[in-house]
């Protein structure tokens, strides 16, 4: 477990996985500087309200800064004695990625590059890189392993996050650059993305609104919560492998149905459901195959799924001020 004395880049920070992982390390003690540029993929509100419980550790820097610019970036790490990154920062979704596919090839392929560059130059010590069970693409063999053959993805947000595993790759092999790839799977739990499923339902069913339920309600999906992936990306920051890429999941899958039927009763209403086909592009079914996290990490998931979302709607409702 990583401890005080170390000054890491959260790349990403300002987000929902990067706020935790965060918050985490500047509990144990650690120098943190988070560079974010605080788009507004969703309300960047909710980025800022992050940011500001970061900033009142005095151990924390936060930069607005877009790390596709290198000059920028470049100023960070002169101005920073940074031992170790954690790149958190990416544009996320992989609905998004069917109508505005430019952003991922500039947001997670060239700014993830710029910063494996910086990470040579700066002889960082640690590089851990963000990728997601979107990779497994077609594949429908599970639990998925981190060594299967990966040709089918199904959306360039998976394409770019493959990109950057194996840009990764090249920075090990030629410069010895330590890297740690996790695979997270479907990532919630409080401050979460207003684009996630999870968010989405809570926020209709709250308002007494319809929902859409895609693929008939037939997806199953590793849902993991947060506070154990921060957990997960904590661990490996605190270990230096080669190259190693590591499943981040719950291993504990749950149908779609279940799944909006636990939001239900922690909201204690029923939704009106429009059954919908597939969306191109999505997965319909995740399972992480976590032998490796338990064995390289010492990672153990905690959190199951009805206390995830008991936790996450108790969030909602006291950010949003809800009171029923
Ligand atoms: N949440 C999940 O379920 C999940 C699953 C698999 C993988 N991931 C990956 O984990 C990482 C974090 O995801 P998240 O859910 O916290 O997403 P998020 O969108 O909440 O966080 C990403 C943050 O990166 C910032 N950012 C994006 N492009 C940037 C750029 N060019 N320069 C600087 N900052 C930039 C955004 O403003 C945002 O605050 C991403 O790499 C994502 O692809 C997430």
């Amino acid at each position: 477990m990583i401890k005080n004395n170390c000054t890491i880049l959260v790349t990403g920070g300002a987000g929902f996985i990067g706020y935790h992982v965060a918050k985490k390390l500047l509990d144990l003690g650690n120098r943190v500087i988070i560079v974010d540029n605080f788009n507004n993929y969703y309300n960047p509100k909710l980025k800022k309200d992050r940011a500001k419980r970061l900033a009142i550790y005095p151990n924390c820097k936060i930069y607005r800064t877009d790390i596709r610019d290198i000059e920028e970036m470049r100023k960070v790490f002169l101005v920073n004695k940074i031992d170790k990154i954690i790149h958190l920062a990416a544009q996320a979704g992989v609905r998004y990625s069917l109508k505005n596919p430019l952003f991922y090839g500039t947001n997670n392929v060239q700014a993830t590059l710029n910063l494996l560059d910086l990470a040579k130059q700066y002889r960082i010590k640690n590089f851990v890189l963000a990728s997601s069970s979107s990779v497994y693409g077609k594949l429908e063999e599970f639990p998925s392993q981190e060594d299967f053959n990966l040709k089918t993805p199904t959306s360039l947000y998976a394409a770019s996050k493959q990109a950057c595993e194996l840009m990764a790759h090249v920075y090990n092999h030629l410069y010895g650059l330590k890297i740690t790839v996790l695979r997270f799977f479907n990532a919630y739990g409080p401050w979460g993305r207003p684009d996630s499923a999870l968010y989405i339902f809570t926020d209709k069913i709250s308002k007494g609104e319809p929902i859409e339920v895609y693929n008939f309600g037939k997806a199953e999906k590793d849902f993991t919560y947060v506070d154990d992936i921060a957990n997960g990306v904590v661990l490996a920051v605190g270990k230096e492998h080669d190259y190693e890429i590591i499943n981040l999941g719950n291993d504990r899958p749950i149908h779609l149905m279940r799944y909006i039927e636990l939001i239900e009763n922690e909201l204690g209403r029923k939704v009106e459901k429009k059954m919908m086909p597939a969306i191109p592009g999505d997965v319909q079914k995740s399972c992480a195959d976590i032998t490796k996290a338990r064995e390289l990490l010492g990672y153990e998931p905690r959190v199951g799924i009805e206390e995830g979302i008991k936790r996450f709607v108790e969030w909602y409702k006291s950010y949003h001020k809800i009171k029923y």
